[in-house]
């Protein structure tokens, strides 16, 4: 039997997962089609450690674990094969690029809505630096036909990767683009048919330096234009877990408080902290970068906006 301390149960508790309780990520262990992306030792461990509070007989020695098992494992459900990712190949993750250099200057292809939606004119979710976009997957995936999804990515191989996935789950409601969302997307959300009803950005390169702020996503313009193009009742989400960058996009949407209301003035079920930074991902799934995050033991500095109606 696993001491508790190194148990990936306690380990799960301890930083619990909106969607998945420690015996169902247990048996997700178990069954995910990732587990060949899950380290071998890790792999070794799952018949012969044994968690003394779960109903599954075999769970992940917290010792091996690594961040990208956390990804696979709470996206199991998705079901992708890493197929892709093999065709591709390595999906070269440079540190941050450049927004504003000339190479991402120019504004996307505005696309044939029909031919990325289904039904091009239920309410979008746009997710700006969509990173890999399996967060969004989960979601287009979970609400089928209520809503559309759209990922703007500055980064083309992790687009060209998401939309094979999504082509893979044969998805009519979620669209990957390579756009720079600094330049695109007011374009985008104003030539799409239907109302746009949220707008996430979930860890945002966060250009430390100071002359690099200026490449930062969240600037004046692009604040005023969500504002101004969400439905009345519609979101905003952002979240870091770099204070400074948590802090720089919560001080700009805060001072539109004339149309936008923090979450816990409507819905008092949504609890923030004694700073005013909401306490649960309201998502019921988490980006990747937060979970690499919360792995490293950062806190996650959250907001949710609503338009008033
Ligand atoms: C730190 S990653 C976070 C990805 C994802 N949201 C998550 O939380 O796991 C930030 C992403 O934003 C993308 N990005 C940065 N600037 C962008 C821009 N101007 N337009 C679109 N995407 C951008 C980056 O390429 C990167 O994939």
């Amino acid at each position: 039997m696993a001491s508790p301390q190194f148990c990936f149960c306690h380990a799960v508790a301890a930083n619990p997962l909106p969607m998945a309780p420690k015996q169902a990520l247990c048996s997700l262990i178990l069954k995910s089609p990732f587990s060949s992306s899950i380290t071998r030792s890790a792999k070794s461990h799952y018949h012969r450690n044994c968690c003394y509070s779960c109903t599954v007989d075999a769970c992940v020695d917290v010792k091996e674990l690594r961040s990208p098992d956390l990804v696979a494992l709470e996206y199991a459900d998705l079901n992708l094969t890493d197929k892709i990712s093999r065709e591709l190949g390595h999906v070269r993750i440079r540190q941050h690029v450049n927004p504003l250099s000339s190479s991402f200057s120019v504004p996307a292809r505005i696309p044939d809505w029909r031919e990325v939606f289904r039904n091009p004119t239920l309410p979008l979710m746009v997710d700006i630096g969509s990173g890999s976009g399996r967060f969004l997957i989960w979601l287009a995936k979970k609400n089928p036909d209520s809503a559309n999804y759209l990922g703007l990515e500055i980064r083309q191989k992790l687009v060209k990767r998401a939309e094979l996935w999504v082509k893979e789950l044969a998805l009519g409601n979620i669209h990957f683009l390579f756009a720079n969302a600094t330049v695109s997307f007011r374009q985008l959300v104003l030539e799409y048919p239907g109302p746009l009803m949220f707008v996430s950005i979930l860890c945002p390169d966060p250009h430390f330096k100071k002359r690099h702020h200026k490449r930062r996503v969240v600037q004046k313009l692009l604040v005023d234009c969500i504002i101004s193009n969400l439905l009345p009742g519609g979101k905003v989400f952002v979240q870091s877990d770099v204070l400074e960058v948590a802090l720089d996009m919560r001080n700009q949407f805060d001072a539109e408080s004339h149309v936008l209301q923090h979450i816990d003035e409507t819905d008092p079920s949504k609890l923030i902290d004694d700073d005013g930074w909401l306490l649960n991902n309201p998502m019921g799934i988490r980006t990747e970068r937060e979970i690499h995050a919360e792995f490293e033991g950062a806190k996650i500095y959250r907001r949710l906006y609503q338009k008033r109606t």
